[in-house]
């Protein structure tokens, strides 16, 4: 057994209604810290391909003869009726858990059915399910109150805000991330680190929220390539889910921006995996941001090696999204939406359904059709 003790310290924090604990082999400790909340009958949420292997063996292990059931099927973007099949399972097992296994999708899924048996149960505060969350990707998921839900035959993502249903639990155990392949980690992290910037230029971050986008912004820069390069070296895993977790925290904070807006149009459209829109979209984004942004990015130049520049503001911004572009190209990450097959014709309509979004409309530069279409253009 090796010892992490030293290297990867377990790390056990309370933030805003979620306990955390991150460490190697946290994972055993998954059903004593569920009954600490209450739960002795929790359901899981996951995917077929986890539920299929190593890591949903070790949490169902974990999970002992309290597990109830297992959801196997989760899908990208959270499908209405597939919220709606869970919850109805649940309510049938009567669990009081439910654990979200995985990325962003099984973990929305297990908050859809919350939000739905706690919306059943006439009051969102209980007695419906609480969510637990046992991430293996970088999301950042498990530890804020958002969760989108996609109605399949509108092509149409809804993102919802809701505080009962942010995970009352968040437990990492890089051990479980060790499966994570190459993309996924890539264009999670990617996710992640956009968390951070639209939090370093949103209204709502304030000074202590803005140092820890810093903070979890260089944590990933410096980590992602190399859990790329390694997908199986622990102590880039444990880093990766201290960089995510801080980048989820903020995003729970300070909400999100034209970047994620738009991600979630796409998103809910093209049913294309958040993370490889986030790593098209963003430094485009960020470039459209440019005119409010001149402290994020002064902020970031040294994360990405941007040298400082005497000509101002808008050069050392430009050289800054121009860094975050070539870092994303660096992980091997789509670069285009036309990669995703989606036609330049459909443009004009994915930036008028944009202004939909709250997303868009909190961004801190006002944002109207044209200037989303400017994003989706140079993103194209
Ligand atoms: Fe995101």
């Amino acid at each position: 057994m090796p010892k992490h003790s030293e290297s990867m310290p377990r790390i056990t924090r309370q933030e805003g209604g979620t306990r955390i604990v991150l460490g190697p082999g946290a994972v055993q400790d998954l059903r004593p810290l569920l009954r600490e909340l209450g739960s002795t009958r929790p359901y899981l949420v996951t995917g077929p391909h986890l539920a299929g292997g190593p890591v949903g063996a070790r949490v169902r292990e974990a999970l002992g003869d309290g597990l109830v059931g297992t959801y196997s099927q989760s899908r990208p973007h959270v499908p209405e009726a597939t919220a709606e099949e869970v919850a109805e399972e649940a309510r049938s097992r009567k669990a009081d858990a439910l654990v979200g296994l995985g990325g962003g999708s099984p973990i929305g899924t297990a908050k859809a059915a919350a939000f739905r048996l706690q919306e059943a149960s006439g009051s969102i505060r209980g007695p419906g399910c609480f969510v637990a969350a046992v991430p293996t990707t970088y999301a950042g998921s498990e530890v804020t109150p958002v969760f989108g839900t996609t109605d399949l035959d509108r092509g149409r993502k809804s993102v919802v805000r809701s505080d009962p249903i942010r995970p009352r639990l968040a437990l990492y155990d890089p051990e479980l991330a060790l499966e994570t392949p190459p993309d996924l980690t890539a264009s999670t992290g990617v996710n992640a680190l956009a968390h951070c910037v639209e939090a370093l230029y949103s209204k709502d971050a304030g000074q202590e929220e803005r140092a820890t986008a810093l903070r979890a912004a260089g944590r990933i820069l410096e980590t992602l390539p190399r859990a790329v390069e390694e997908p199986r070296n622990l102590m880039y895993r444990y880093r990766m889910f201290e960089g995510s977790m801080e980048a989820g925290l903020v995003l729970a904070k300070a909400g999100m921006g034209v970047h994620h807006g738009l991600c979630h149009v796409l998103g809910g459209r093209y049913n294309a995996p958040h993370g490889v829109l986030n790593g098209i979209i963003l430094p485009h984004a960020m470039r459209f941001n440019l005119p409010i942004a001149g402290k994020a990015y002064r902020e970031l130049a040294p994360l990405l090696h941007v040298p400082s520049t005497r000509s101002g503001d808008a050069a050392l911004g430009e050289n800054v999204c121009q860094a975050t572009s070539e870092f994303i190209r660096g992980l091997g990450l789509p670069q285009r939406l036309r990669d995703l097959g989606i036609a330049k014709a459909d443009l004009p309509s994915i930036a008028a359904e944009a202004l939909e979004s709250k997303s868009v409309r909190a961004n801190p530069r006002p944002v109207t059709v044209d200037g989303a279409l400017e994003i989706l253009l140079a993103a194209w």
